[in-house]
């Protein structure tokens, strides 16, 4: 049997990327047919390193050149990754900016920030985060570079910033330019000009996401932020309880004005629920139940998961290494779900805002 690239191609026109809904070859998914005999090799270039169905598209590969050729090929799938952009986000280099915002404060924003940066990174994406928050900046403490300065050089007469790198991803914190005993007193000018130099005169590199730790609530932060810079989309995050359902509703409609017009990419839930080390099984609602789904079908955004309250969250933030990198279990696994959710969500916007606009919501 003499394979062609022709039957490969023919063959992997019946694989359908599940979220996009169009087969692979349509998709140019398909790269670097390599065929020797009846040994045949060939890429599957994915939309995000973090693509939830890699595992099954790659089986569903394998079935149809077994199917539609024959189960005597010897198929080596390569899954490799090219993260899919939509606009200019206005910072060279960067992909996609992801702002992470609630209504009320205390609810986890930084906590979700710091944790689906580095569970995205651990994917293979490249990573950076912006800690926003003038007025508690998070990240100084969460990734224990309390005290840090990043080298600012002059080119051509303009201040470039080097983002400090730590656990594999690029930061900076308004928190590394301000003295936490001597605090500013900030007025709004000030605010915008600085929240944006974070963004504009920092050397970013190449981005596939960008993530932004905003203030709670819906002050001149969020207004320089999502009217200076394209954001792809906003996570919101929320709590179980009632109150701040309402708050957090605020916070949304604040990004879904005219004027401002954020794509919601869905809404994670924190604190959902405790489970007692001795007893894993069990889940007791402490909070209440069911806040983040009800601000999910309120907003018309996608449920992207629930985190459970575990004491490790806050004393791995406390001690300079946030918790996906110190966790192996539930809390890890939550994360990079979420981080999966956050990036499949990404690539479908991406992909209806581009090209195919009868994607549907998943
Ligand atoms: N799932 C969780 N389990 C246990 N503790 C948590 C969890 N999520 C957040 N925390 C803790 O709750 C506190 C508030 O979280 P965090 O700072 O992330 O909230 P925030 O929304 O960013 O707050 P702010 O509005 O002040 O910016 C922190 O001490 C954090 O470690
Ligand atoms: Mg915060």
């Amino acid at each position: 049997m003499q394979l062609t690239k022709e039957q490969v191609l023919q063959a992997l026109s019946n694989v359908e990327e599940p979220d996009l809904k169009k087969d692979l070859v349509t998709l140019n998914m398909i790269q670097d047919i390599q065929i020797d005999g009846n040994k045949l090799a060939f890429s599957v270039v994915l939309t995000t390193p973090a693509c939830p169905l890699k595992g099954l598209i790659e089986n569903a590969c394998r079935n149809a050149i077994s199917h539609f050729i024959s189960p005597e090929v010897d198929v080596t799938v390569n899954m490799t990754s090219q993260v899919t952009t939509q606009k200019n986000t206005g910072v060279p280099g960067v992909k996609n900016i992801i702002a992470v915002a609630s209504g009320k404060g205390g609810v986890g924003k930084s906590t979700v920030a710091a944790n689906l940066a580095l569970a995205l990174a651990s994917t293979g994406a490249q990573v950076g985060l912006i800690d926003a928050d003038i007025y508690g900046p998070s990240v100084p403490i969460m990734f224990g570079l309390e005290g840090a300065r990043p080298k600012a050089t002059q080119q051509n007469g303009k201040t470039r910033i080097e983002p400090i790198e730590k656990y594999g991803i690029k930061l900076l914190s308004i928190g590394f330019f301000t003295d936490p005993n001597q605090p500013v007193p900030w007025r709004g000018p000030m605010v915008s000009t600085a929240v944006k130099q974070l963004f504009n005169d920092a050397e970013w590199g190449d981005l596939d996401y960008l993530v932004v730790d905003l203030p709670p609530g819906t002050g001149d932060i969020h207004i320089t932020v999502t009217q200076s810079f394209p954001i792809t989309g906003a996570v919101i995050v929320t709590t179980p309880q009632n109150v701040a359902l309402a708050d957090a509703k605020k916070g949304v409609g604040m990004l879904m004005m005219d004027s401002i017009n954020v794509p919601i990419l869905g809404v994670i839930e924190n604190m959902s629920y405790f489970t007692p080390a001795e007893l894993p099984d069990n889940k007791y609602h402490i909070f209440g139940q069911g806040g983040g789904l009800a601000l999910a079908e309120l907003v018309g955004a996608p449920f992207l998961g629930e985190l459970p309250l575990v004491r490790s969250v806050s004393e791995s933030g406390d001690a300079g290494k946030p918790v996906v990198l110190t966790d192996e279990g539930v809390m890890h696994k939550a994360f990079v779900h979420i981080a999966e959710r956050v990036a499949q969500q990404i690539a479908i916007n991406n992909a209806r805002a581009t090209n195919y606009a009868d994607v549907t919501d998943r």
